[in-house]
């Protein structure tokens, strides 16, 4: 999807995370879990912040102006994670950041783990160009005693 405005387009920006941006990324992705736990791969639970301040992945924040309004993210092992916080969602800037993800991380290839359930995220990866390959079988809440065989 396009970029909405030409204006928006000229204030945009990738800025390589810094220490201090580790907070709005982990703020946004706990609000993000809390209300959308059905979307969610992985993730089911929030780590602390020590912990997710941990985690390896190269981070950009998506700036307009000053503005932190998102992030992109890239893994050792080529995943690719997007988020744009939700008054500036549908308005191309998802796509557009996750371009510029990949232009400054050059790949044989990438991929993503998205929840079938989350539409705005499956569109936005298969416009992409990236094809559906697998799927995740999940088995929830049931203790190690009662697993027979
Ligand atoms: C997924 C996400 C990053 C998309 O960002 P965005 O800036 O809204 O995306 P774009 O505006 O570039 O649009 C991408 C596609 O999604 C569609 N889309 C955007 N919001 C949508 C919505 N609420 N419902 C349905 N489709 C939607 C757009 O129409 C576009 O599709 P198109 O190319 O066929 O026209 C954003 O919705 C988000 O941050 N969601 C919460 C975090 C998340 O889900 N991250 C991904 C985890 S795998």
């Amino acid at each position: 999807m396009p970029i909405m405005g030409s204006n928006l387009n000229k204030e945009l920006r990738l800025a390589r995370a810094q220490k201090k941006d580790t907070r709005f990324i982990y703020q946004v992705v706990k609000e993000w879990l809390e209300h959308h736990a059905d979307h969610s791969v992985i993730t089911l639970k929030m780590p602390s912040f020590a912990k997710f301040s941990k985690t390896k992945t190269t981070k950009y924040i998506i700036k307009k102006g000053d503005m932190p309004i998102g992030f992109v993210h890239i893994l050792a092992n080529n995943e690719i994670g997007y988020y744009v916080i939700p008054e500036f969602q549908g308005m191309g800037l998802g796509t557009w950041a996750v371009i510029q993800l990949m232009k400054k991380h050059p790949r044989e290839r990438y991929y993503a783990t998205v929840n079938n359930k989350n539409i705005a995220s499956v569109k936005l990866i298969t416009s992409l160009g990236f094809k559906s390959k697998a799927t995740i079988y999940e088995k929830i809440g049931i203790s190690r005693k009662k697993i027979k065989r």
